[in-house]
């Protein structure tokens, strides 16, 4: 049995990994956060245009839960991981970082606003989603994996043989916050 989660900021790249993964592991199945939330009526507390949507994280949890006696392998992706999981039966929490240059550019493509696009890069700046996944699952479930320069595959690998090592899990080697203060742009990324 695999319990495999991917994780990290919005448009780093976990479902398009996710796929890759599944399919390396034999088809495991794909449990989408985010599906399950816009699938659901009761997981969706309130929408609105401004900040998306508010979930109902209690009964998040309990749908997640459900789906998760219904399968044998599963590779679970979203960036709402860290808050709607528990770390009980948990193999690994698979943290994806990416440049918050390349970022930019994938949000502009998504055609994200200036104030979205701002929240999301200083998010992965300050590492957010790779502290609260530490928080909710504990040091030795987590590791982050730097995909900038990565295609699918090769990502896809990194994340499989860290799964099958039960050695000690890696964190703290990325430092996007150095790179924007080295090339000037923290002030301009963080808004301070
Ligand atoms: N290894 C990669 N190299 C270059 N581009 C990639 C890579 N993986 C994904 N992308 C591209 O980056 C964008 C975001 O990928 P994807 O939708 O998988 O991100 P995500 O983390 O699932 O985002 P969200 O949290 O918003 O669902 C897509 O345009 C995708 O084609
Ligand atoms: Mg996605």
């Amino acid at each position: 049995m695999i319990r495999l989660v991917i994780t990290g900021n919005p448009g780093v790249g976990k479902h398009t990994c996710a796929k890759f993964v599944s399919e390396k592991l034999g088809r495991a199945k794909i449990i989408d956060i985010n599906s399950i939330v816009l699938n659901n009526k009761e997981a969706v507390l309130s929408r609105n245009a401004l900040n998306g949507i508010e979930i109902n994280v209690k009964k998040t949890h309990k749908l997640l839960l459900e789906e998760l006696k219904k399968a044998k392998d599963v590779v679970i992706v979203g960036h709402l991981a860290p808050y709607v999981l528990g770390p009980t039966g948990i193999d690994l929490v698979a943290v994806l970082r990416r440049s918050p240059y390349q970022l930019g550019k994938i949000f502009l493509q998504r055609k994200y606003t200036p104030v979205k696009i701002r929240e999301n890069i200083a998010s992965e700046i300050l590492g957010i989603t790779l502290y609260d996944s530490l928080e909710t699952f504990g040091r030795e479930r987590v590791v982050e994996f730097d995909v900038t320069e990565k295609t699918s595959k090769e990502i896809a690998d990194d994340v499989i043989s860290k799964l099958h090592k039960k050695s000690k899990k890696q964190i703290g080697s990325i430092d996007w916050l150095s790179l924007v203060y080295e090339k000037g742009d923290a002030q301009r990324f963080l808004e301070y």
